[in-house]
């Protein structure tokens, strides 16, 4: 039996636990429709501030490995335009929309209330400053009815504390998380940055910042039972689970459909959904945390056994390459050998086994 990913989200219905973030692909209502149809299951609008953004140019570069840089501001759209054309007219397409708010508490108090009368079934609080979010928290649930989401910095130094702070301040949610940096890139063929952006600065986002956000996802789950959006590298399948496992209840994506392309979105659902079967759970909730209970307190300080499967192994020699103590042989046989001596069990060469011959267990 194939899995449900229909879940819901403060009472509304959602075709898929995949959220899109804020940013490019949600610039304004025909996106946020173009990403409704390809089976997200709610949209963020682009961050909604009282100016409009003017952009450097470039402000997008490809960081390889299904990276990005960019250079982006909020939206390139004004407020009232929001207001009066892009969420009614996203709505009447039929998406979920979640209102981005930003990054002050005086453009919280003078956009809530309109986004919220507009149409959008939630809000999304950003901010630059740490100080300010949980003040915004609170101004938002004063002038909204609907539920009021936070995202969180990975760039803030004390992230955890950030979410304790907004959830006392009544968050509803919390988006875990947003691009990190300010980060820089350079093109060797002319030596200048990449990106137009001040000192030619971008943030990171994709594969590249997934481990420091599924960190943050695991640590911000233990202290709330409030629905968690984890965002940032989640690419395929595999990262979306990943992301749940580690606490999140939703999963959002922004440079996936980006260098993608928006219709990888009814793929990514296929593919969760036949995951979760392969992997033998039942439902979303099911999954959602079930790596928690395995995060050791404690250092593991007992050795993992080593099981080798020559018929599955395709010589591809990773294994051998890899190991810094040279304690990995294998022959032309395909015959494994381990010199236990100069084996440290760092674990290297079984993390690197695209075919999964060679695996670690923990005893
Ligand atoms: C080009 C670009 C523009 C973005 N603009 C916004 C924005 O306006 N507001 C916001 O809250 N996040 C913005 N983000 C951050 C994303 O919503 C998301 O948190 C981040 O990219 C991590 O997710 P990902 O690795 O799936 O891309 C932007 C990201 C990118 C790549």
């Amino acid at each position: 039996m194939s899995i449900n990913l229909t879940t819901e989200l403060f009472g509304y219905t959602l075709q898929s636990p995949v959220i899109l973030g804020s940013g490019p692909i949600s610039y304004g209502a025909e996106g946020i429709i173009r990403a409704h149809k390809a089976g997200i299951g709610a949209v963020t609008t682009k961050t909604i501030r009282d100016k409009k953004a003017d952009n450097p140019f470039p402000h997008i570069a490809f960081n390889g490995s299904n990276s990005l840089i960019n250079a982006e501001k909020w939206t390139d759209f004004p407020a009232e335009q929001w207001v009066e054309e892009e969420i009614p007219k996203a709505k009447e397409g039929g998406a979920v929309v979640i209102g981005s708010i930003g990054h002050t508490p005086e453009e919280v108090e003078h956009w809530v209330g309109p986004v919220d009368r507009a149409g959008a079934d939630m809000i999304e609080l950003v901010s630059y400053m740490p100080e300010t979010i949980a003040s915004m928290t609170a101004k938002a649930k004063k002038l909204t009815g609907k539920p009021v989401i936070v995202k969180l910095s990975p760039n803030w130094t004390d992230p955890v504390q950030a979410a304790k702070d907004v959830l006392n301040a009544g968050a509803d949610g919390i988006t875990a998380m947003d691009s990190i940096g300010p980060v820089l890139r350079i093109n060797i063929r002319t030596a200048r940055p990449m990106l137009g952006g001040e000192h030619g600065y971008g943030w990171l986002t994709g594969s590249a910042i997934k481990p420091v956000i599924v960190r943050y996802v695991a640590e911000i789950a233990v202290i709330t039972d409030k629905p968690i959006i984890g965002i940032g590298g989640v690419m395929n399948p595999e990262d979306a689970v990943e992301m749940l496992m580690a606490g999140a209840t939703h999963v959002g994506v922004c440079t996936a459909p980006i260098l993608k392309g928006v219709e990888y979105i009814g793929k990514l659902n296929t593919g969760i959904a036949g995951l979760l079967q392969d992997l033998g759970y039942v439902s979303l909730a099911d999954v959602s945390g079930a790596a928690l209970q395995n995060l050791p307190k404690d250092e593991i300080m007992e050795k993992f056994s080593f099981h080798f499967h020559r018929d599955t192994c395709t010589a591809c020699m990773r294994c051998v390459q890899v190991c810094p103590y040279d304690a990995r042989t294998l022959s032309e046989k395909k015959e494994m050998d381990l010199n236990e001596e100069l084996c440290r069990y760092c674990g290297l060469c079984t993390t690197v086994c695209n075919p999964g011959a060679l695996k670690g267990e923990i005893r």
